[in-house]
């Protein structure tokens, strides 16, 4: 992958954006994927925080209520697969992943599972091991749960910039619990090299796929990974609150043991026996009974996959990304906004971030016009692109709306420019 500048010297003009855009669109191999979703003529630039509503799902969920629940009661534990939910749709989400079956399992939320491969992480850590490393630019809930974690096994954190991690990490650490993408910058860290520094001082690798799973490879088998994480409502389209997912590599699976070892984990749920004994395999990652409503949402979500390889979203998200940072450089007046996403496509999610001065009441204005990204404190305004759905043309409009609302405001730099 190349590198891009991050604005072009000479910006094209609207009109030839607007050309260049239509074209892209045309020839986009994904475009027809857009319709699987439920759009309007917003600009819909938020589906690193929640994905569009997949077409397949309404209907899908009006069954399960009416016949699955209403009609087949308890039997649809057994005749409509609910009970194996969790795993069956594991094996949904690996290829998005680059896991094999058996190594994905669903539900609970991604805090919830972070605890349970940070705790099972350290567990299966070698003896002596006196920290966890925690990436120091992380989305917070990853930071609340390792220090929690740390706590109660006797563990120190302590926080590195993953750039960092192959230097800091030593015989003492147990696990490293890693982004992949930020959720901030967009930044995309560097899975395969940070994995291996730590595999090579012998700490395991827990990596935090929310920003990444659904938007590029992410390889873990290939790369090693021992566990990781991640929620579904984001470019997996699962809905609010849908179920997370816990990754073990299919090597540890044996050794992985469940600080939050519920029935659903035991061997033999149904024998209700006092005695825990674990289940083979990911099943030791379920807890206790599955969220169905939520879990047959995002399964249903999972259909607008179908005949898409995330190695051709990857192509369409930098090339939706450098598209959006050239229409930003055309239409927005110099200096008001400055970018914090990579410029490299190596180090590149599927988000930009631009920092702005005033960038919630600037974010509040985009929506108001139709153009709806999101706001993080304290002055980074957040647009996700994701591929399944979003248009060459959504990320020009998003960029003109964007120049209009800061042209007609007084002047303001962005932070941390100069001008
Ligand atoms: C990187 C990252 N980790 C963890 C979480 C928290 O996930 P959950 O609310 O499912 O526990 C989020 C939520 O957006 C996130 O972006």
């Amino acid at each position: 992958m190349s590198e891009t500048p991050e604005f072009p010297v000479a910006p094209a003009s609207g009109s030839e954006l607007a050309i260049r855009a239509a074209e892209l669109d045309a020839a986009d191999p994904l475009a027809a994927v857009r319709e699987r979703f439920v759009l309007d003529d917003t600009v819909y630039l938020d589906g690193n925080s929640l994905g569009a509503l997949p077409r397949a799902v309404p209907g899908r969920i009006a069954d399960v209520v009416a016949r699955e629940w209403g009609e087949l009661r308890i039997r649809s534990w057994t005749e409509s697969g609910w009970w194996t939910a969790p795993e069956r749709i594991g094996d949904k989400i690996a290829p998005l992943i680059g896991a094999g079956p058996g190594r994905v399992v669903v539900g609970d939320s991604t805090s919830v599972n972070i605890f349970k491969a940070v705790v099972g992480g350290v567990r299966m850590a070698g003896k002596g091991c006196t920290e966890i490393l925690v990436d120091a630019t992380t989305f917070p809930t990853d930071g609340y749960i390792a220090r929690s974690a740390a706590r109660m096994t006797g563990l120190a954190v302590r926080p590195v910039e993953p750039a960092r991690i192959a230097d800091e990490v030593t015989e003492r650490t147990a696990v490293a619990l890693v982004n992949h993408v930020d959720y901030r910058t967009g930044r995309l860290n560097d899975l395969p090299s940070i994995t291996a520094a730590l595999h090579s001082a012998g700490a395991l690798a827990v990596w935090d796929l929310c920003h990444s799973a659904g938007a590029l490879p992410v390889g873990l088998d290939a790369y090693g990974v021992d566990l990781a994480v991640g929620c579904t409502y984001k470019y997996l389209n699962g809905g609010p609150g849908s179920p997370a997912y816990l990754y073990v590599r299919e090597g540890l699976q044996e050794r992985f043991e469940s600080p939050l070892p519920g029935w659903n984990s035991h061997a033999d749920p149904f024998a209700m026996d006092p005695g825990y004994a674990p289940a083979d395999g990911i099943l030791r990652g379920r807890v206790g009974t599955p969220d169905i409503l939520s879990l047959l949402a995002l399964e249903a979500a999972l259909e607008a996959w179908d005949g898409v390889s995330i190695e051709e979203v990857r192509a369409k998200s930098l090339a939706l990304t450098d598209f959006f940072l050239e229409c930003v450089a055309a239409h927005v007046p110099p200096g008001r906004v400055r970018s914090v996403t990579p410029a490299d496509h190596r180090q590149r999610g599927s988000q930009v971030a631009l920092e702005c001065a005033g960038a919630g009441e600037v974010m509040d204005e985009l929506i108001r016009r139709g153009v709806v990204g999101d706001f993080r404190h304290p002055d980074v305004l957040r647009f996700g692109f994701t591929p399944l759905y979003t248009s060459f043309a959504d990320a020009e409009r998003a960029a003109r709306v964007l120049g209009e609302v800061l042209g007609a405001q007084p002047d303001a730099v962005a932070p941390g420019t100069a001008g």
